[in-house]
């Protein structure tokens, strides 16, 4: 081949790889669909359980408005009653914006916590809060649903249970949007709970 051909030969082959290249960089980039799945569907999700008036109450029930949840049980010596107390504090920090939120609470020790035994403990709260119990698998399945972990513990001729001390929040959908660590100040709590009610 004369040398002129010879280039333009180069040329075209570099060209072609160029294109190649760049067919695999676009096919490599392409935006993949976006997997919701990545922690925040990992938290959530259905339950069937007892409010402290005796009725039967499911998560959708409180489809529409957020949920702020918590998993504890009436016969806790702090952390529970602490978190409670830090609900309802969120609640009133809240004021009119508190309406879009139901502050749930449930309990991971069915065998004591009866119905009475939740309408007893929460009266000593925020009426807004729902207390929710049920059968020890209504219960299991809340937990295992918000991936709360909560294990009896004998304590002399007693019991307490070992359980996960977090506060959640679910957007009006039912989703997990954040959660909040035992002892985060309550208008901390408010603070960003009011930015995501928006
Ligand atoms: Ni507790």
């Amino acid at each position: 081949m004369p040398r002129p051909f010879i280039r333009v030969a180069i040329v075209a082959a570099a060209l072609a790889i160029i294109a190649a290249g760049a067919a695999l960089w676009t096919f490599f980039n392409v935006p993949t669909p976006q997997v919701t799945s990545s922690g925040t569907a990992s938290v959530g999700g259905p339950f069937t359980l007892v409010d402290q008036k005796g009725r039967t109450v499911t998560d959708e029930a409180f489809r529409g408005r957020w949920m702020l949840v918590f998993f504890g049980f009436t016969h806790c010596p702090d952390v529970c009653p602490t978190a409670l107390n830090d609900m309802s504090a969120v609640l009133t920090e809240l004021g009119a914006s508190a309406d879009k939120i139901q502050p749930i609470f449930i309990t991971v020790d069915p065998e004591r916590d009866t119905v009475e035994a939740m309408s007893q403990y929460v009266a000593n709260f925020d009426p807004r809060i729902v207390a929710l119990t049920g059968t020890p698998e209504q219960v299991a399945q809340a937990a295992k649903a918000y991936r709360v972990y909560y294990k009896k513990v004998p304590q002399g001729d007693d019991y307490t249970m070992d359980h996960t001390g977090i506060l959640y929040l679910m957007d009006p959908q039912g989703r997990f949007m954040t959660h909040f660590t035992p002892n985060t100040p309550p208008a901390d709590m408010a603070a960003r709970i009011r930015k995501l009610l928006g």
